[in-house]
């Protein structure tokens, strides 16, 4: 039996890939071994890696003036790597600009501080977080190298959905917690990263989707560093990582058999509008972050009795559903739905919350 998993990451898996997995775990098609265990030179992993790679574009439609890169470290190397191999001139010359709309920005931004100049193009922290600024209301330098923002903020449950009145600028999105779960313009933006532990497949791997234009020769940095050296070699300068990469292939192709990224979306949108339909109906949950910012991914929510979370939280695992505590740094309840969770499991959630309310409200 396999119980409801809310973890904001490392997430649920879809039940049918892991399936799969099981099947091939001893022996990978007749080879009498492991896709583990097997060179990433071998004609076998450079296939799986190719087959995912191109899955993934045609699921994202990433056009051909872009890169897809499969790069370890998780997100946050990606924190280093974006101002690393994006920002021009002279440490006290270089620019970039940033938003400031949760926790991850925070720390992109703490990061980005260590290589050049940064502003705050909008900051949405005098609100807790609670409304994404409007791309209006950003301030943008054109001496800027670029723009960083967090599409989706995984703990605080805030989101930029709407994506008309981008400014022009070389946008740099982290899509870590909402990559995969609805169709995005890739040709909007510069560069899309995002760690695989959510809508992607195991921890460990973030998938890069650069310009090309952006892959300069950069002899000063590492070469683990550099995003032209993970371009020229075909994202196996090292050993990359083979388990995460091939899981994630079989992720690419269990959403393609099912319709594809607007597909997704559908499912994705039905499941918050039942959740958050619930909550706001409901006297003794709330949401409270502002409703056009709300991610259709991570869905905080708190009682108003908060000496009540404790109690909920030993419930719902008791009843399977798991990982419902909110980031340690915010507190209260949050459910990450993201596209392994299905409809049932966001049904039984509101069940159990239906009915945790009748016994406590
Ligand atoms: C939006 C966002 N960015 C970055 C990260 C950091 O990812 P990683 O742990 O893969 O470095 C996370 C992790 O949850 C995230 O949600």
């Amino acid at each position: 039996m396999r119980n409801y998993n809310f973890c904001a990451g490392p997430s649920a898996l879809p039940t049918e890939v892991l399936e799969e997995l099981k099947e091939e775990i001893l022996d990978w098609k007749n080879h009498g071994l492991s896709v583990m265990e097997m060179s990433h030179r071998s004609k076998e992993v450079v296939e799986i890696a190719e087959t995912a790679k191109q899955d993934f574009i045609e699921l994202m439609d990433v056009n051909s003036d872009y890169e897809v890169l499969f790069i370890q470290g998780g997100a946050s190397l990606q924190f280093s790597m974006v101002p690393m191999n994006l920002l021009s001139g002279s440490k006290t010359e270089a620019l970039s600009n940033y938003l400031n709309v949760g926790q991850w920005s925070i720390k992109a931004i703490k990061e980005a501080k260590k290589y050049g100049n940064l502003k705050i193009s909008a900051s949405s922290e005098e609100v807790s977080f609670k409304k994404y600024p409007k791309p209006e209301e950003w301030k943008i330098d054109a001496e800027a190298s670029y723009l960083h923002l967090v599409m989706n903020e995984t703990i605080d449950g805030a989101c930029l959905r709407n994506h008309e009145n981008l400014p022009q600028i070389d946008l740099v999105a982290d899509c870590s917690s909402c990559i995969l779960s609805e169709p995005i313009d890739v040709s909007k933006f510069a560069l899309i990263y995002a760690g695989a532990q959510k809508n992607i497949g195991p921890a460990g791997l973030a998938i890069v989707v650069i310009r090309k234009d952006l892959l300069r020769e950069r002899n000063d940095l590492p070469a683990m560093m550099s995003y032209k050296t993970y371009a020229d070699s075909d994202s196996m300068y090292n050993t990359p990582p083979t388990f995460a990469w091939y899981l994630s292939g079989k992720v690419f192709s269990w959403l393609k058999n099912r319709g594809g990224l607007e597909n997704q979306k559908r499912i994705n949108e039905s499941k918050a509008n039942k959740l958050y339909a619930f909550i706001d109906s409901s006297d003794f949950f709330k949401n409270d972050v502002d409703i056009e910012s709300r991610s259709i991914m991570n869905v905080p929510f708190l009682m108003n009795d908060e000496s009540l979370n404790k109690k909920f939280l030993i419930e719902s695992e008791a009843a399977g559903l798991l990982n419902l505590g909110g980031h340690r740094s915010v507190g209260g309840m949050r459910a990450s739905i993201y596209n392994a969770i299905p409809e049932e499991g966001v049904d039984a959630l509101v069940s159990f919350m239906k009915d945790f309310e009748k016994q406590n409200g």
